[in-house]
């Protein structure tokens, strides 16, 4: 008789997103005439752009001719694309990543969830709360995180590092030693940024007890302050230390085109064994690499016309986040992410839980965002609105959540 694997099992609820989108269809069916505005999940809006859709254009032209077609992709991803990624993302920052270290994914969500396969069970993960929850969720999957307290709701084996307004959202150096820290600046879903005398504090932590660090820079398209790092490659010491996750889908809008990237440098090891090459032995087996013509336009982002192109729809975008951060803030919000990010994360007001404000908003203004608890126990009272939706939207959310 089979057995499943009952670690699914402990996973409480349902999907945080499915639970909004239940609400939300609920609610439109039984109010049709109403116009809700979605600022909830992350996701882009705008098109791909010109130089973009060129790219794929010219790739499927390519694969439907015999002289140019191309069958699988090399595991590990092409070398113009894993070439661009290291001139442009890494070696115009300073930071030493060679192409080789570099490995082509279909994006960031399933590297983050996938990542934690190459460590022992026995390792502990430290994550902040609140979370994108894929970290703490896969590890739960594994058999990693212990048993679940509904209470408390914390897992038994996980260490929390909590990120509150007394901290600027930025996590404090845990008192147990993690052998895994899961860190993500800008951060999903609090907005905040890390400068980089800080996260060097992490580096040196890492180094000194012997964690590694799963760097989620999936944001990192969203930094506006020059002492904020794109990199944590930037700081000494971290290619002995610390895994770099990157995804195309907020820089470029490939939500759902999928393609992203994960840098584990030669030199992060454990005694003699690399991780390098414990990553390319996994993606080897399991992964067939990430479509051609989807690599090609990944080429295209760093492309002149491609970077100056990207450049407006981030700029579009930041101009939603500060739209949201000084409209709410006006009207007396306690206000917070939004600079170096496209999240804004803002306290719920009248001391409302945060799906109680998710309703508020939902039934009396029309206007959807995310409850902060949705990201674990310390996001309760906390609500994230996303600068994704079109300007006129995000204006008209606004101004409609100022009128309560
Ligand atoms: C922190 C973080 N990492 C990763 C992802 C997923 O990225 P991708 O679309 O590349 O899978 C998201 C998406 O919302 C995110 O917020």
């Amino acid at each position: 008789m089979f057995q499943i694997n009952d670690n699914y099992l402990k996973l409480p609820g349902s999907y945080l997103f499915s639970t909004i989108g239940k609400k939300v269809r609920e609610y439109s069916e039984s109010h049709p005439d109403r116009k809700i505005i979605r600022l909830g999940i992350g996701d882009v809006t705008l098109p791909l752009a010109p130089a973009i859709t060129a790219a794929l254009h010219s790739a499927v032209d390519e694969m439907g001719r015999a002289e140019t077609f191309r069958g699988y992709a090399p595991d590990l991803g092409y070398d113009f694309l894993r070439e661009a990624i290291a001139a442009n993302d890494y070696r115009a920052r300073g930071c030493d990543i060679t192409a080789d270290e570099i490995f082509v994914s279909d994006g960031a969500k399933c590297d983050s969830g996938n990542i934690q396969e190459i460590f022992s069970l026995d390792n502990r993960i430290a994550v902040c709360d609140p979370v994108y929850p894929v970290y703490v969720d896969s590890n739960v999957m594994a058999g990693r995180a212990g048993d679940y307290d509904p209470d408390s709701q914390t897992w038994s084996n996980v260490i929390y590092m909590p990120c509150t307004a007394e901290n600027d959202f930025l996590p404090d150096l845990p008192k147990e030693a993690p052998d895994l820290i899961y860190l993500c600046f800008p951060n999903n879903p609090t907005g905040a940024a890390i400068r980089r005398e800080q996260l060097q504090g992490w580096v040196d932590y890492a180094m000194k007890t012997g964690a590694v660090i799963l760097y989620d820079a999936a944001y990192e398209a969203y930094i506006t302050e020059p002492d904020v790092p794109h990199s944590i490659y930037e700081c000494q010491g971290a290619k002995s230390c610390a895994i770099e996750l990157r995804s195309f889908s907020k820089n470029a809008g490939f939500t759902g085109l999928r393609l992203g990237f994960t840098v584990v440098p030669k030199e992060l090891k454990c005694g003699d064994v690399s991780l390098h090459a414990l990553w390319a032995r996994r993606h080897g087996t399991k992964y067939n690499g990430a479509p051609y013509i989807v690599q090609r336009a990944g080429e295209a982002v760093y492309s002149r016309a491609g970077k100056a192109q990207l450049q407006e729809q981030i700029a579009y975008y930041r101009k939603n986040a500060a739209y949201i951060y000084s409209g709410l803030k006006e009207a007396g919000y306690t206000v917070s992410g939004g600079v170096n990010s496209p999240y804004v994360w803002l306290k719920t007001p009248k001391g409302m839980t945060s799906w109680e404000f998710f309703d508020c908003l939902l039934e009396n203004v029309n206007v959807v965002g995310t409850p902060g608890s949705g990201f674990g126990p310390g996001g309760e009272g906390y609500f994230r609105l996303t600068a994704f939706g079109s300007y006129e939207n995000t204006v008209e959310a606004v101004d409609r959540i100022r009128t309560l």
